[in-house]
């Protein structure tokens, strides 16, 4: 898979006329996606960077949400730089991340904006360069997209070694998650990422068990792709208490059930890596 990352990004680099740095190894680039919004994917972006980073792995999340970026909320901080500085040369990746908790690193997305930064290949192609070029190396590369199956989405998905996609066990969520997996397979051309579904807000574990299986067999029948269950998480209070707290639930809550299945789900994302 990460060859086949890697030379996608080759070509992507030839396509614009200059080569692949040399000496940049890709990280492991998780793309945290969903089709339908509202899902869960901030939520679980920021707290599984917080856990990653808490096993002494080097950790970025970008907050790739060029409209309603909301992590540093959620992650309580106050970013003094963000993606749109970056995106517009104003400074250089590694001068623009905020550290949080456990030494994650975050560059915070925008919101709001009348001129937001619009991400074309070439600035996201920039932007992945200069992450997995920085010193020292990350190991993981967290990407939180906004809602919606935009050009820009496809791009970070194309470009990841797991494709994460959150759904809830909603058949409208369920219908956008197939919706994205369609379009990557069509955008990635056979450089598939590696697939996984997070189940949210199920109301028992039998919930989220059959809403797998019904993505997978239609994945598996009509795309014939295989996707593996990263885990699942119940719907908990805790995680509205700890958004209105502007502290991520595996900190504010740390015994809570959400908590406990977002360890599961990072343990099984480090188990099952390339
Ligand atoms: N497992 C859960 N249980 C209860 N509420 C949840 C859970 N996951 C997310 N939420 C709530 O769902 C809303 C959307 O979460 P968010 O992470 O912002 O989704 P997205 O990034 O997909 O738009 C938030 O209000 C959050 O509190
Ligand atoms: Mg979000």
């Amino acid at each position: 898979m990460r060859d086949q990352a890697n030379s996608l990004r080759e070509m992507a680099a030839q396509l614009m006329g200059r080569s692949a740095p040399a000496n940049a190894v890709q990280p492991r680039t998780i793309v945290i996606t969903s089709g339908k919004g509202g899902v869960g994917k901030t939520n679980i972006a920021s707290n599984l960077g917080i856990i990653l980073s808490g096993m002494r792995k080097s950790v970025v999340l970008v907050d790739a949400d060029v409209n309603l970026g909301n992590a540093e909320m959620i992650l309580g901080l106050s970013p003094k730089y963000r993606l749109s500085h970056v995106v517009r040369n104003e400074i250089g990746v590694s001068d623009a991340l905020t550290a949080s908790y456990n030494g994650l690193k975050v560059l915070a997305g925008d919101s709001g904006k009348y001129d937001y930064p619009t991400l074309n290949a070439a600035t996201q192609q920039r932007l992945l360069d200069s992450i997995y070029e920085s010193e020292p190396p990350n190991d993981f590369v967290l990407i939180d997209t906004s809602a919606g199956l935009t050009d820009e989405i496809l791009f970070f998905a194309v470009h990841s070694t797991d494709l994460v996609i959150i759904t809830t066990p909603e058949p409208t969520a369920v219908m956008d998650a197939y919706a994205m997996v369609k379009l990557v397979q069509h955008a990635a051309k056979g450089a598939m990422p590696a697939l996984r579904l997070v189940v949210n807000m199920a109301k028992t574990p039998r919930e989220a068990e059959a809403t797998f299986r019904n993505l997978e067999s239609v994945i598996q029948h009509f795309l014939h792709e295989k996707i593996e269950l990263l885990g699942f998480i119940l719907y908990d209070a805790a995680i509205s208490k700890s958004v209105c707290a502007q502290t991520p639930v595996v900190v504010n809550a740390p015994h809570s059930s959400a908590a406990l299945s977002l360890r599961a789900i990072a343990h099984k994302l480090i188990a099952n890596g390339r």
